[in-house]
């Protein structure tokens, strides 16, 4: 986890690859501008491994990270680079970062992103330090991810529409929200929306067991309901429960709403705009201590180091407490 990472002419690259987040670009903007007041030089990479492998870099200056805060998507673009799961791929884009002289990389992404990063790491030698930038907030070792909040958010919005029309109609609305191994977003929208039944990865439920559910909080009386279903859900996502379930809700005039990418764009509220500003100065602050292979997160509030490989070969646990309450309250 350490290195001997700890001269001073530093020069360092930053990319975010993934699935995009809302709040990558502060992110992006802190690390530049944090490695920019050690005096350190800064090289964009666009479009994550791929763009490693393709050479294509950028010297980054203060100004080429002005106005990019309150923005979505990410200026440094993002892909999924089939080329860098191979040997060949991941050495030329080692080849690319030796010969641009860089001498670390700040890494912006998820799971997947981090799995990359540590093999970069383990077959040769660079020096990485990640940053959780995933809206499904997965990642063991912070406890929010940039994007995370934005995105509740903005599913939150989106369904407290649903519900006004699914109020007029007294309808049935099975909607499904992002999070394809993951049911945190599901899960605290659907806190947050007052959802009558939640469906999450984490928490098996039978089809037969969400009919006797749906039919506790239909028995009274008709009028609305709103179940949220993560993508990721054994059930499959909303349009195949939908199916399931179709005959014996027949009464209701049930309707699938899929939220879908709208969930990754969209301005980052603050709070993300803050665990960005914080996470990417302190991944510049780790390399300069002379860590690598490492995630940077914030723990409790307080900023935490966790070995890279933790963030993605262990399984985030959701807080079943919440999923209690949400039957409580329904
Ligand atoms: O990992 C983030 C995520 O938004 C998942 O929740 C979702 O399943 C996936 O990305 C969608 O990826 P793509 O944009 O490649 O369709």
């Amino acid at each position: 986890m350490e290195s001997n990472y700890n001269n001073s002419d530093k020069k360092i690259g930053v990319f975010t690859s993934g699935g995009d987040a809302p709040g990558m670009n502060a992110a992006v903007r802190a690390v530049v501008r944090s490695a920019l007041h050690k005096d350190w030089k800064i090289t964009g990479i666009n479009r994550g491994y791929q763009g490693l492998i393709k050479g294509n870099f950028n010297e980054l200056t203060s100004q080429s990270v002005s106005n990019i805060i309150q923005r979505g998507g990410t200026i440094l673009k993002s892909a999924r680079s089939e080329e860098f799961r191979t040997e060949e791929g991941r050495a030329k884009a080692a080849e690319n970062l030796k010969e641009e002289g860089l001498d670390a990389l700040v890494a912006i992404g998820g799971d997947g992103t981090f799995q990359g990063a540590s093999m970069l790491n383990e077959e040769h030698g660079i020096h990485v330090v990640g940053i959780p930038g995933t809206i499904d907030n997965d990642l063991v070792g912070s406890d929010e991810t940039i994007g995370y909040d934005t995105a509740l958010n903005t599913a939150m919005d989106n369904i407290d529409k649903i519900r006004d029309t699914a109020d007029a109609h007294d309808r049935l609305f099975l909607v499904e929200v992002m999070g394809r191994d993951a049911g945190f977003i599901a899960l605290e929208t659907g806190i947050a929306s007052g959802a009558e039944l939640i469906l999450l990865p984490e928490s098996l439920q039978e089809i037969p067991e969400i009919k006797r559910s749906l039919n506790e909080v239909l028995k009274d009386h008709l009028r609305s309901s709103l179940v949220v279903v993560a993508e990721g859900d054994e059930t499959g996502g909303a349009m195949k429960l939908a199916d399931k379930i179709k005959d014996d809700f027949a009464d209701y005039d049930m309707r699938v709403c899929i939220l879908g990418h709208t969930q990754r764009g969209g301005r980052p509220t603050a709070r993300d705009r803050v665990l960005a500003s914080r996470l990417g100065s302190a991944a510049v602050n780790a390399l300069e201590d002379g860590h690598t292979n490492v995630m940077v997160g914030v723990v409790n509030n307080k900023i935490k180091i966790s070995p890279i490989k933790m963030a993605w070969s262990k399984k985030k646990q959701i807080n079943y407490e919440l999923l209690e309450l949400s039957q409580i309250l329904r």
